[in-house]
């Protein structure tokens, strides 16, 4: 498998989004320019010198879209703008520039599966069975008597996805809550809309989107009911239809039109890698895809061998490049799930050395746990808040912000602010700056084979190669020290608990430590 992946690799002009390492934005979480305790794009602008400093390639930012944020920004009402909590078109335009003159790249949120219930397109569908964009959504009778039309579940609040609609006497669909209808991608019409809205933002020069729920944009046209055991999983994470294939495609030719340097990442959340895999078509679908079943993972090694053996197994055979995330703004952040900071220090290691393009999750490089969040300050529908605290900036009361967030503040704010970890150089935060650095001077780390080698148990060792260049890795799952063997001379280059750095490598591995080890 090393020298096929290796040779591939030699062959292809490698693009931005293979070596990139890609930086997730929730906006109203980041940075708060004008003090309303909501972030915004002017401080997602005021923020990319830090960016640029930690040594990311790219941002993913969350939604900015008009929206009545029932679900904060994955219910859009308006595509093509900006909601004023966010800012303006203007502000977007001057937030790409400044990314663009830090070599930044920019990618968006795309949520092409469903808009809100307050879009025109559905409030016009909505408003008679013959009207002209009624088709737009997807809409069914009611069974003689009263009954859904199947028995799919919705994401969130575990209900029904059929809401009924007392004007016209219809069920419409709703994969998500019922303020987000499910657009109907078998009406050529929304299909060519939706192609313009990417072409919208093309335009404006993004580098690529990252697709919300892409795999649940299909339907079968009989929607027909999934079986017993399945129905109380939600329906979006087992919708797998080879429909989505051709809009793919069709996507990906919208894309295509220009500068064939446009990426799109999709969130394809199904239960398995290989169901992910078809996502990518033959190079014509999904330039990346998220692969979550890791992200689910325990911390130990035997779960995560399996996973960087399947994501070989199943991606490589189809030229599919790998993507890696530990955490984003639907999941417990992976330090509170881990347990400790040297677990998240740890991870940090796997998660930048892996083959493939890592993604990370604003302050997750702080150390970030979700904060806990009081009954009476709950806003999300589905528990999401702890991840999506705000990010702590400064060591001050206020923590940079200027007025009260959204959300309170996660665990230790003060010690875990960006001002204060900056100045330790023992810190997670220079920890992630460290591994950054090594990544991008390594051929071996950006593009290389991985190959997994014989460890110890609770043990996970694998090797990076490129073009004569080479990096081992030396990842300890478990809570107490051991010791591994390995050839050849190797010195200490990057190691998540800082010590022994440039030192050579004796073979003693601490608890939870892992090594990023460079031939001596
Ligand atoms: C995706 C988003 C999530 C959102 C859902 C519905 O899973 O990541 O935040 O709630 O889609 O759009």
């Amino acid at each position: 498998m090393a020298k096929a992946q290796e040779k591939r690799m030699a062959k292809a002009q490698v693009p931005w989004w293979q070596r990139a390492v890609v930086y997730q934005i929730y906006p109203r979480s980041f940075c708060d320019a004008n003090a309303d305790g909501v972030g915004d794009l002017a401080g997602i602008e005021s923020r990319l010198d830090y960016l640029a400093w930690l040594g990311v390639d790219a941002i993913w930012i969350s939604p900015f879209f008009r929206s009545p944020m029932k679900d904060f920004g994955y219910d859009v009402s308006d595509y093509c703008d900006v909601d004023p909590v966010f800012g303006t078109l203007d502000d977007f335009d001057a937030l790409v520039a400044a990314a663009h003159q830090r070599d930044l790249r920019v990618m968006i949120d795309w949520v092409p599966a469903h808009t809100s219930d307050q879009h025109p397109w559905f409030v016009e569908a909505r408003a008679s069975r013959d009207n002209p964009k009624r088709n737009w959504y997807v809409w069914r009778d009611p069974g003689p008597k009263g009954e859904l039309p199947n028995n799919w579940r919705a994401a969130f609040l575990k209900k029904r996805a059929w809401t009924l609609d007392e004007t016209t006497g219809q069920f419409y669909l709703h994969s998500f809550l019922a303020e987000q209808p499910d657009l109907n991608w078998n009406e050529p019409a929304v299909v060519e809309a939706m192609h313009q809205t990417l072409r919208f933002w093309l335009d404006r020069g993004v580098d690529g989107f990252r697709a919300d729920v892409v795999h649940n944009i299909g339907k079968d046209p009989a929607l027909p009911d999934v079986e017993e055991r399945l129905a109380k999983i939600p329906h979006c994470a087992l919708n797998d239809e080879d429909i989505t294939h051709e809009h793919l495609r069709a996507i990906r030719r919208v894309l295509d039109e220009y500068d064939g340097d446009r990426a799109m990442v999709g969130e394809v959340s199904l239960l398995s890698t290989e169901q992910v895999a078809a996502y990518y078509g033959k190079g014509d679908e999904l330039h990346l895809s998220f692969n979550f079943p890791p992200l689910f993972a325990p911390w130990e090694a035997e779960p995560w061998r399996q996973h960087i053996e399947r994501s070989a197994a199943v991606l490589d055979p189809i030229d599919a490049w790998p993507s890696w995330v530990l955490s984003n703004h639907d999941q417990k952040r992976h330090r509170t799930r881990y347990g400790s900071e040297a677990r998240a220090r740890a991870a940090a290691v796997l998660l930048l050395t892996l083959r493939g393009t890592p993604f990370l999750y604003m302050g997750e490089e702080l150390g970030l746990e979700d904060a806990v969040v009081p009954p009476e300050r709950v806003v999300d529908p589905s528990d999401r808040d702890g991840c999506r605290a705000p990010v702590p900036w400064t060591a001050a009361s206020d923590h940079g912000w200027g007025a009260e967030p959204w959300l309170p503040w996660p665990p230790e704010p003060e010690a875990r602010s960006v001002e204060t970890l900056r100045e330790d150089p023992e810190s997670i935060l220079q920890l992630y700056r460290r591994l950054l650095g090594a990544r991008r001077q390594s051929p071996a780390l950006l593009t290389g084979s991985l190959t997994l080698l014989a460890s110890p148990e609770g043990v996970l060792i694998w090797e990076r190669s490129r073009d004569g260049d080479r990096r081992t890795v030396v990842l300890n799952f478990a809570s107490q020290a051991c010791t591994v063997e390995l050839s050849g001379e190797q010195r200490i280059e990057v190691a998540s608990d800082g010590c022994g750095e440039g030192e050579p490598f004796t073979g003693n591995l601490a608890a939870d430590q892992a090594l990023l080890l460079k031939p001596a």
